[in-house]
């Protein structure tokens, strides 16, 4: 498959997990994929993986640096036109995760969560969307959320603010953008093995037992669901927040 032939993508914080897998089918289906991570080793080392895979018709090249740096976001963009001559998907999957309640949350923890969930988010939105304006052949930006941008959930007031957040900035660009033929949506996954969620040994079985579809999701999962946001055939659908979470938000605890 060709989806993304012609087609240059930015992903930030796909060094492993989610934006990996996204960046590695993206290239197999002939993207050009700038591959974002801020621990360098690990950067090009996802990299150079994809750059193996015997199926791929696109090409993968490293960028490490921090996704919340405005600066650096500005970098990225310029990277990947030297690069590859444009950019036309810009999806922002660096995020970050510190579990505290309201009352242990210190000023620093709930900067660097809004540093990088919000602001890095924002800023490559809008840097992404003004190369794409000079391109003047449309695009599509992704938002990383997640479904507890939806449903609360204990020791995550602040980054269950960002998620939240995203969803609606999803919306609020959709103003800014639609006359520009650059489409804005969000995915919320729930539950997902990366190896990141791996690092729990409980949390296969937890959520397996709590996700009405009997297991948490993969990655191929949500990467099946931002291909189908960002693919050329979707050019209708914007500012829409999509849940990967196999029913886990559609229920609420049985009274047992
Ligand atoms: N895994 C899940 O269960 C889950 C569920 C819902 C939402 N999400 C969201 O999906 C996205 C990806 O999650 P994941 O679990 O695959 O990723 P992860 O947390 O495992 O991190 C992926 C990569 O991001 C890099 N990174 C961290 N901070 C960065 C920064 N400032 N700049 C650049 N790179 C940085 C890390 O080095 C890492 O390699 C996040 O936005 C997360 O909030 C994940």
């Amino acid at each position: 498959m060709n989806n993304f032939s012609q087609q240059t993508a930015i992903i930030t914080g796909a060094g492993t997990g989610i934006g990996f897998a996204i960046a590695k089918a993206l290239v197999q289906q002939g993207a050009n994929v700038l591959l974002n991570d801020y621990d360098e080793a690990l950067a090009h080392k996802a990299a150079f993986a994809i750059q193996q895979e015997g199926e791929r018709t696109g090409q993968c090249e490293a960028c490490f640096g921090d996704a919340s740096d405005v600066q650096f976001i500005q970098f990225m963009v310029d990277t990947a036109v030297n690069r590859f001559g444009s950019v036309d998907i810009a999806i922002a999957n660096a995020g970050i995760t510190i579990f505290g309640d309201i009352f242990t949350t210190t000023p620093e923890s709930f900067q660097k969560i809004v540093d990088l969930n919000l602001r890095g988010s924002f800023f490559l939105a809008q840097m992404a969307a003004r190369q794409m304006r000079a391109q003047q052949r449309g695009g599509s930006v992704l938002f990383m959320s997640s479904v507890v941008g939806h449903q609360a959930h204990p020791g995550l007031p602040v980054y269950s603010m960002t998620k939240a957040g995203l969803e609606m900035l999803a919306k609020q660009l959709v103003i800014d953008f639609s006359p520009l033929g650059i489409t804005v949506n969000a995915i919320a996954p729930g539950a997902t093995l990366t190896e990141r969620t791996l690092d729990d040994p409980t949390y296969i079985p937890i959520w397996s037992r709590i996700t009405p579809m009997g297991r948490p999701a993969t990655v191929e999962d949500i990467t099946n669901a931002a291909l189908f946001l960002i693919a050329p055939a979707s050019r209708h659908i914007t500012g829409q927040s999509l849940v990967v979470d196999g029913g886990w938000t559609s229920i609420s605890p049985p009274p047992v």
